[in-house]
């Protein structure tokens, strides 16, 4: 098997290609990203697609790419039913705690805390709750993607049972943890490598990458990414975690 190539489209959309040879998409902000290079705007092929809430920087163009691709789509239950109402016809909806395997893949939906409507024209739709997932792929490597969240003590709990091997976490602050608290989140899940996200996207998002590499301080390898750019990861060494 290949090494998993993790690149970031910017804000927290993150393309997955699994050493499986599956293509995964978290958080569908392509066309609308301000962030996301044109170059990967006009994807067509994925295979899975993750989101963690309602809101339109992670939902947005869900619809339109699950219709242009097919892939299967997860999310919480009355995200999932809002996304089936606009004809979305491959996935399903789960919940926090669960896990399913879909395309070779383990998905497992944990808590995040922060909202999740949706908004529909003029008005806000029920959209269940934010969430984040753990990954387990084809290689076992497995990768938190905590969407958007406060820091909250049960990060401890993530790390403990699920063990990632790679965090990608939220440190743009207003909206999210500010580096910070993304840094005590590190400690907190004991991953020993960390991607930031939702950062620099707009204006109002005073996280930035530099004071969040900062304040991890060398307690986990911190890989910045900018938006387009791929970083390859190896599978995970059980022991050397
Ligand atoms: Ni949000
Ligand atoms: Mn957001």
């Amino acid at each position: 098997m290949k090494n998993l190539e993790l690149t970031w489209l910017g804000h927290s959309t993150f393309l997955l290609d699994t050493p499986g040879g599956k293509r995964v998409l978290i958080d569908p902000w392509v066309m609308g990203n301000p962030a996301c290079p044109d170059a990967y705007k006009s994807l067509d092929k994925l295979d899975l697609m993750l989101i963690t809430h309602g809101h339109f920087d992670h939902i947005g163009d869900a619809v339109e790419l699950a219709r242009r691709t097919e892939a299967q789509v997860v999310a919480i239950f009355e995200t999932y039913l809002w996304l089936a109402g606009k004809g979305v016809k491959t996935g399903m909806g789960m919940n926090k705690g669960g896990k399913v395997p879909v395309q070779g893949i383990q998905v497992r939906m944990v808590d995040a805390r922060h909202s999740c409507g949706i908004q529909d024209g003029d008005q806000v739709i029920y959209g269940g709750e934010a969430c984040g997932f753990v990954l387990t792929l084809e290689d076992g490597l497995k990768v938190y993607h905590a969407g958007d969240t406060a820091l909250f003590g049960d990060m401890q709990l993530i790390g403990e049972r699920y063990a990632p091997d790679i965090a990608l976490l939220p440190i743009g602050d207003l909206y999210t943890m500010d580096p910070s608290d993304a840094a005590r989140a590190v400690e907190l899940i004991g991953a020993r490598r960390v991607v930031p996200m939702h950062h620099s996207t707009f204006e109002g998002l005073p996280g930035k990458p530099a004071d969040f590499v900062a304040a991890v301080g060398g307690k986990a390898e911190v890989t910045v990414l900018q938006p387009g750019q791929t970083q390859a990861f190896a599978p995970a060494v059980a022991a050397a975690r």
